[in-house]
This record gives structure tokens, sequence and C-alpha cells, in this order.
């Protein structure tokens, strides 16, 4: 049978940060999509670098290929094993009350990643996104973005490392010099292609998108990583549906002075009711909610979810089941962490064995605690506490921290180095020079994590130089004695010459 140009391209799949739909076979064809969007797979060895670098198990997602595509992951990962840190970058559109299972994917793959690397993480919620998309009113997707907070902050994140922000309130000074000169380097026709405009798009949606490329640069938030465009290199984590808007990002990333950032992309998590359909909060049955009671996930598995098993018992015995199109398999995948009972199941299921029931039972028992224990943890975040996840003040002194974690794997390394009796204003030296020659020159003020050197900074220095202050007398002591004198002489010349310059001498005489 022939098909009309207008069948293929009917039966063709799309995949946007938008719009979702499997192509006329019913699945979503990942290794095209890798090949349309030109990022790469993760491969074993990249995995097992991971591991190695992190002293930490593969999460099931990436074990599992769930999390399968990256854009230079590999580069994060060879910076990290060098002793470099990043910050991880993710997001969420307020678009409904609560988030379906899907939404839990990239956010508890984050946390994985958080806890596994020890980075900081910004967390964007872009209400002004869906009120340019949705028929919603701003003031409803600035409350979404509060209820949806709550239930990313469910996920576990660590609060002092952890800022999430809403677009509409956040939006600073520095975070807009990014997006609009990230807008002057992409023109309509760009975004056409990338985005898919037409006439009818509303201009606010055609601007939308370097509001969500601007946090892959650190200086969106200065409170957090300093002013410097490259003072740490950024991951994304999240479905391969929001690879348009950094596909972009990446492509302008040296224009505005910035890194490209990393991304380590996930296949979807299919809708209850199969692959090409499309899990929507307007039809409740083709998704499970972290809101959902156990009645309703039981419910809504055993009626709605599409089976891939034999439509008769005898049928299922003699075939098994086609594990390709099977729901309740396939979100086993996702959310059943027993490798060796999933195994079971798979070929059980897949033989024919283990019937269309018994599977939808066995998903039925890994999701209610999992969802109930999710509504545990959203019952205790309270306002006050979203507000520490909202709060910018509180992140310098967390960064800080991070930063002298970083310091002090340099220190050792520099020990090594000198025989183990190294200063620390050897260190900072060596610290200092290390950020040059890793290009993060600019800064004059920051590190090469990007933490500024604060009044915190300095005091923690000083703190450990007390702390490590050779005992009185010995060959370190006099040395260090002589290096402290002649600094501060030459301190003093220095200052006494500034204020000449400034006339202030003839003023301090006259006082
Ligand atoms: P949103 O709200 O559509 O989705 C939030 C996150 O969930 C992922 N996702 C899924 N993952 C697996 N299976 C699914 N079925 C599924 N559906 C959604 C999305 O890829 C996303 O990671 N514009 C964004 C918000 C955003 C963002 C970001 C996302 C702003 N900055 C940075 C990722 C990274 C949005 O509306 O996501």
């Amino acid at each position: 049978m022939t098909t009309t140009k207008e069948e293929e391209e009917e039966s063709e799949q799309v995949v946007t940060p938008w719009d979702v739909s499997a192509g006329a076979d019913g699945k979503i064809d990942y290794a095209k999509l890798m090949r349309e969007f030109g990022c790469s797979e993760i491969d074993a060895t990249l995995i097992e670098r991971m591991e190695k670098c992190t002293r930490t198990k593969a999460h099931p997602f990436l074990r599992r290929g769930l999390f399968f595509a990256h854009r230079e992951l590999d580069e994060i990962v060879t910076a990290y094993e060098r002793g470099e840190k990043f910050y991880l970058y993710t997001g969420r559109g307020p678009s409904s009350e609560s988030l379906h299972l899907g939404h839990l994917v990239p956010f508890q793959f984050t946390k994985w990643l958080q806890d596994a690397f020890k980075v900081p993480l910004v967390i964007q919620l872009t209400d002004d996104e869906k009120f340019l998309w949705k028929d919603l009113q701003l003031e409803d997707c600035r409350r979404l973005a509060r209820e949806n907070a709550k239930d990313i902050v469910a996920c576990g994140f660590n609060p002092e490392t952890t800022f999430i922000f809403a677009d509409a309130s956040y939006m600073c000074s520095s975070f807009y010099v990014n997006m609009v000169k990230i807008a002057k380097c992409v023109t309509f026709n760009q975004a056409k292609g990338i985005f898919g405009f037409t006439g009818d798009s509303n201009i606010g949606q055609i601007g939308f998108p370097p509001v969500q490329a601007a946090p892959s640069f650190p200086d969106c938030f200065p409170h957090m990583f300093g002013m410097n465009k490259k003072s740490l290199k950024c991951l994304i984590p999240c479905a391969i549906d929001q690879d348009p808007y950094f596909r972009m990002t990446r492509d302008v990333s040296h224009r505005i002075g910035g890194y490209k950032p990393a991304l380590v992309e996930s296949r979807f998590f299919p809708a209850l009711k199969g692959e090409s359909g499309k899990m929507s909060a307007s039809d409740p049955t083709s998704a499970i909610y972290v809101t959902d009671t156990a009645k309703e996930i039981k419910n809504k598995i055993n009626k709605h979810a599409f089976s891939g098993g034999g439509a008769t018992i005898e049928e299922q015995r003699e075939n098994g089941a086609n594990l390709e199109v099977d729901v309740p398999w396939k979100w086993l995948n996702f959310f059943l962490e027993d490798d060796e009972k999933l195994k079971e199941i798979g070929e059980k299921y897949g033989s024919g064995e283990m019937l269309t029931g018994e599977i939808k039972q066995i998903l039925v028992d890994v999701l209610t605690p999992m969802v109930e224990d999710h509504q545990k943890r959203r019952a205790l975040v309270t306002d006050e506490v979203l507000d520490v996840y909202f709060n910018p003040k509180k992140i310098p002194k967390v960064f800080l921290d991070l930063f002298r974690e970083y310091e002090e794997k340099e220190f050792g390394k520099w020990e090594k180095k000198k025989g183990g009796d190294a200063e620390n204003d050897d260190l900072c030296a060596a610290l200092e020079e290390k950020m040059k020659l890793e290009g993060a020159t600019e800064n004059e003020e920051g590190c090469a994590i990007g933490a500024p050197k604060s009044e915190d900074w300095l005091r923690i220095r000083k703190e450990r130089m007390q702390r490590d202050a050779p005992t009185e007398g010995s060959k370190s002591a006099l040395k260090k004695a002589a290096k402290i004198k002649v600094a501060a002489e030459k301190k003093a010349a220095e200052k006494a010459a500034k204020a000449a310059a400034r006339g202030e001498a003839a003023t301090c005489n006259k006082n």
C-alpha cells in the first residue's frame, strides 16, 4: 500500500518542548531523535567513569539506559576527575496543580546527581512560559509555581545547595543581561527552524527561549556563583523534549562569552494509555499524579494501563507479552529498583508465564508506597520550608563550604607536590595559578569554582592559617614571620602611595 505525502507527515513523530507524539507505529524512535538533534549516546564507559569519580553506584535510570543521550557529559566528568565542580540546572513549567510520575523522572535523577557529585543546583519554574502558552492567568501560573515547587522539594533536594526560582519573581539584572545577549544572537528564522514558531505565535513565545537558556550561565546567579560567566560549567538533566532550548543555547554560548551547557537527557515515561498518547492534565486517566490516592492508582492501572499482553489468558500463555509496548513493564523499568526482580518479571511476562493482571498488581505494589511516601514528604513542605529554597540570601555560606571542600582537595595535592610543608599562602597562589591555567582569568575576585573571595572566605583563610600556624621559633615560623613582615611593609607603602595620589595625606594631616 502506498502512502501519500500528507499521510507520511501525519505519522511523523513530533518532539518539541510543547508537543510529543509517537510515529505511526506508536513508538518514539530515539535513535532517530538523537541523529536529528545531534546528541550522543551514553555508553557503558561513561557510566563507569561516573561511578568511579563519585564512588556511587549508577542510578537505575542510568544503568537501564533511560537517561540515554548527552551533550558533553563526558567533558563534565573529565573536568570533575581533575577536581573541578559544576552546577546542575533543571526546571519545570507549572501548568497543573501537581506533578505526574513522568515529571518525577528528571527530578529524581537530578537529586541523585546532586548527592553523588556534591554540586549546587538551580531549578527554574517557568511561570512565564506557561502563561504565554496556556490558557492561564499569570497569577495562576505564579501560584502553581509554588505548588509545584512543594512537589519538587519533596524529592529530597539538599536545602543548603539548592536554589529554586520562578521567572516572574526572580528576574534580576544579570539574568536580563544574559537574556538580551542570547536574544541578539538568534534570528527569527533560526527560532522558527528550532521551535516551529509561525506567524500566529505571540511575540512573548518567540521571545521566550532566551529565558530558559539564560540559567545555563552561572552569572545569572551572582549571589551563588559570582559574576564570571565562566566560573562554573553547567549540566542540565531533562527529558529529550527540552533539547531544542539548549541546542540554541549551545550555539550562542561562545558568542556571549560562556561555556556550552552540557546535557543529560532521558526517554519519556510513557502515558498510561500507551506511548502514542499524551499524559495530560485534561485527561486524569492518562497519568498518575503524585496526589493520587492508593485507590486511584489501583483503578487507573487496572482499567487504563495499555497492555502488551495477550487478549486472553490462553493467548498470553501461548505467545507471551509484547514488552515493547506494554506500559506496566515500561513503568516498572523506571520505578522498580531491584534489577534482579525486574529481569525475572521481564522473562516471565515476556514468555507468558506471568499474566497481565499479575504484572499490573506488581506495579500497583511498587507505585503505591512510592506515591504515599512522596505525599508524606510533601506534607512537611510548609511555606517556611519552601522559602528556604527560594531564598538566595542563605546561599553564599553554602557555596563557600563547597569551595572549601574543593580547596582542601587541591591543598592535599599541593602538599604532596611540595613534600608536605606547603603554607597557606602557597596554597592560595597554587589555586589562583590553577584558575589561570583553566582560563578563569576574567574573574579578579572569583576562584576556580566561582565562589567570590568574600569576607567569609578571607576569615576562613585567616582561621586556617592560625590553626595551621607553625610552632613559635621553628624554621618555618621564622620564614613565615619574615614573609609577613615584608608583605605588611609592601602593603603599607602601597596604601600610602595610593592615599597620596588621592591627596588624602593632606586631609589626614589637617585632621
Ligand atoms: P515541563 O514542566 O514540561 O517538564 C518538567 C521536566 O520533566 C520532563 N518531562 C518528562 N520526563 C520524562 N517523561 C515524561 N513523560 C516527561 N514529561 C516531562 C521535562 O523534560 C522536564 O525536564 N520548559 C520546561 C521547564 C524548564 C526546564 C528547564 C526543564 C525550564 N528550565 C531546564 C528542564 C531543564 C518545562 O515546561 O518542563
